[in-house]
Order: structure tokens, then sequence, then C-alpha cells
């Protein structure tokens, strides 16, 4: 099995959104099987939490489950579990760094770094655009599943 997991601050608006679309996507592509996803957040401020409504309702809007997503915080152990760690902006992979004491491994990667767009994801907890945050995460989660694909020798 192959293993992905979504970092943001709060665990509660972008690395749900991730985890949920993400598994959107594997089902879709037939790849339960070969990859699965989980998030987590650099904070302990919503251990134990459900998403954000805004998060809720937006993959109500596209149709996507947000069943399992509860927040927990991100463990030094996840390191050597994940095979692919993906925050969702510059400062939560500098965290992630931190936290698993591996600074600069490739595993830990920023979301948008593997898209044309090289940039952060808006935090909607703060913008309050959570349109804006769906559709550029959806568009790193089909680039992270292509670059997975052709890592991991999945056709
Ligand atoms: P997230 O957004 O990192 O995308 O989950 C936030 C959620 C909660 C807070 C900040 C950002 N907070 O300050 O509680």
């Amino acid at each position: 099995m192959i293993n992905v997991l979504f970092v943001c601050l709060g665990n509660i608006c972008r690395s749900p959104m991730a985890e949920a679309l993400f598994r959107d996507l594997l089902k879709k592509e037939n790849l339960t099987n070969k990859v699965a996803v989980d998030s987590a957040a650099t904070s302990s401020w919503h251990i134990g939490s459900p998403p954000h409504k805004g998060t809720l309702a937006i993959l109500k809007k596209y149709n996507i489950s947000p069943d399992g997503l509860v927040g927990r915080q991100l463990a030094k152990e996840d390191f050597e579990k994940f095979d692919y760690i993906i925050g969702m902006d510059e400062s939560n992979t500098k965290n992630i760094y931190e936290i698993t004491g591996k600074p600069n491994h490739p595993k830990i990667i920023r979301l948008l770094d593997l898209t044309e767009h090289n940039k952060d994801v808006p935090d909607p907890y703060y913008t309050g655009d959570f349109e804006e945050t769906y559709t550029l995460i959806s568009d790193g989660c089909r680039a992270l599943l292509e670059k997975i694909r052709i890592e991991q020798n999945i056709n």
C-alpha cells in the first residue's frame, strides 16, 4: 500500500478537503486497493473535531463523501508510515520538517509545487473562499496522483 498524508494548520479546512477529494479520485480510478489517504494538523487545536462547515458544504456541493474525516495532529512517527506527506502551504511544510525532524526530505512536498500554480493553497479559514481552495486542491490532487502513478509504476 502507498500511503498519502495531507497536512495543514488546523486539519479542519484544507487537509480534510484534500483527503476527501483524493479518496474520491482513488475510488473513481479503482486505486483504493493500492493507495490510502489520511490528513493531519501541525497544531493541536482541533484534535477530534469534524471538518469546518465550509469544507463540509463544498464537499456536499461536489458530491464527495466526508466520511472518516476527524481532526488529528501530525506525529513524528508519521514520517515512517507515509510515503507522501503533502503540506498545503510553505508554513505547513516548514512545520512538517520540524515535527518529523526531516528537513527538505523529498517525500515532504507543498501541494501546488506539483502544479503550474507553484503557490500556497489559500486558507479559507481566513479568506472565506472555499470554492477557490477546492479548485486549487483539485488541481493539486490530480497532479499528485500522476506523480504517484509514475513513481510507483501504477498504470
Ligand atoms: P486549516 O485552516 O489549516 O486549513 O484547517 C485553519 C483552521 C483553524 C484555524 C486556522 C486555520 N484556527 O486558527 O483555529
